[in-house]
């Protein structure tokens, strides 16, 4: 199997109007990228210039050892999956997954053979015959994907495939596509503005904004070491708290409390601290609630150290089942959130409480670039 490599790509369709600005990547054999970033970002552009439905401004595109920038897009040997799924209403699902085939010589014996293999594996045998308006939505993305499979390309490319799913649906099918394309082996570049799919379906990760790659990353690191302040608000639900603090000396100051710095060349007279609400909680809390939380390891079982806390007052408290999100003002602050996996009945508007701030779980920024610092 053969290696994507995106060079210097860049796409203007008017001097306002850039929506792929430099953008240079390579997905390997086994690997699924995810292009992920707001509306408008530049998402589907890129990959529409991937599939040659769109030809570049500058930059390159290889597939393997070809030059494939100028080829057409049937001569790339690339699969696509949109979103509003491009069935053919007047043919059956089979002939639909075959049709990708059909232009191709292959024998009307193993076209069959892959075919009915592919539709095994996505649930659809006893759908074969069936045309298009008499499936569901989540019938019809796995046809659209069966199509796709049965083609077997050098590079597969899906365009929010899931988005036109209802919530529970959505989870099955990403559930299913994690499964079916943990065993391919050609690169898959895959589009969504959705975080969670990014997260749960991705070897690799690339922010985008305004046309840019933000971050191009392991999901785990888009994480827990986002690279500017745009992937920390964007990546995280409830989003990370991101402050804007004043520094003093080697400290940054969190109303009365000072939060030690990392070590700098030098020191802002302003900087932006990121903390995730599953990493605050209350002074005094006991561990055992913190223990529930995944990315904590080294809490044990002692009691958080109340000396270190910050005083605020809960505004917002929302229950979702399984966490709880609180808000809380802090004096100097807008706001911080707060997210406890236990319920906790005996918050209330109003209440004043005490944060405590993990101290491996800060995030710094700088505040005008807005870039990581440490
Ligand atoms: N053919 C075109 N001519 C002019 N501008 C275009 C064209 N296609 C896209 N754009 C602009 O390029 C920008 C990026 O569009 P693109 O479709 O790549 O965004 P996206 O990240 O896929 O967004 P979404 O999540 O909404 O699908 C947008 O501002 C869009 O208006
Ligand atoms: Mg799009």
């Amino acid at each position: 199997m053969a290696k994507l490599q995106l060079k210097n790509l860049n796409k203007t369709y008017s001097p306002k109007v850039v929506p792929v600005k430099d953008i240079s990547l390579d997905v390997s054999e086994g690997e699924f990228l995810t292009l992920l970033g707001p509306s408008g970002c530049g998402k589907s552009t890129t990959l529409r210039l991937i599939a040659g439905l769109e030809q570049p401004t500058r930059g390159e595109i290889r597939i393997g050892d070809r030059n494939v920038t100028s080829l057409r897009p049937g001569d790339r040997d690339i699969a696509m999956v949109f979103q509003s799924y491009a069935l053919y209403p007047h043919m059956t699902v089979y002939e639909n997954m075959a049709s990708g085939l059909k232009l191709r010589k292959i024998s009307s014996h193993e076209i069959n053979r892959l075919v009915m293999e592919v539709a095994a594996s996505l649930g659809l045998t006893e759908l074969v015959d069936r045309k298009p308006g008499k499936l569901s939505g989540g019938q019809r993305q796995r046809v659209a994907l069966g199509r796709a499979l049965v083609r077997q390309p050098e590079v597969f490319l899906l365009d929010e495939p899931l988005s036109n799913l209802d919530a529970l649906l959505r989870e099955k099918v990403r559930a299913e596509l994690k499964q079916l394309f943990s065993s391919q082996k050609a690169p898959v570049v895959y589009v969504t503005h959705d975080q969670t799919e990014a997260m749960t379906l991705s070897t690799k990760v690339a922010v985008l904004n305004s046309g840019n790659v933000q971050q191009l990353d392991p999901p785990h690191l888009i994480y827990n070491r986002p690279a500017n302040l745009f992937v920390a608000g964007f990546v995280g639900s409830p989003q990370m708290n991101l402050l804007e603090l004043k520094c003093q000396g080697n400290s940054a100051m969190l109303g009365n409390f000072k939060v030690l710095l990392p070590n700098l060349t030098t020191v802002p007279p302003e900087i932006v601290l990121g903390i995730r609400p599953e990493h605050v909680c209350f002074a005094g809390e006991d561990a055992g609630n913190m223990q529930a939380r995944p990315t904590i390891q080294d809490v044990g079982t002692r009691k958080l150290p109340a000396p270190e806390a910050i005083q605020g007052e809960v505004y917002l408290v929302e229950n979702l089942g399984m966490q709880n999100l609180v808000s809380v003002r802090v004096k100097g602050l807008e706001s911080v959130t707060v997210r406890l996996l236990l319920p906790n009945d005996r918050l209330w508007n109003s209440e004043i409480v005490e944060l405590v701030f993990w101290p491996q779980f800060l995030h710094w920024f700088d505040v005008k670039t807005g870039d990581r610092l440490q």
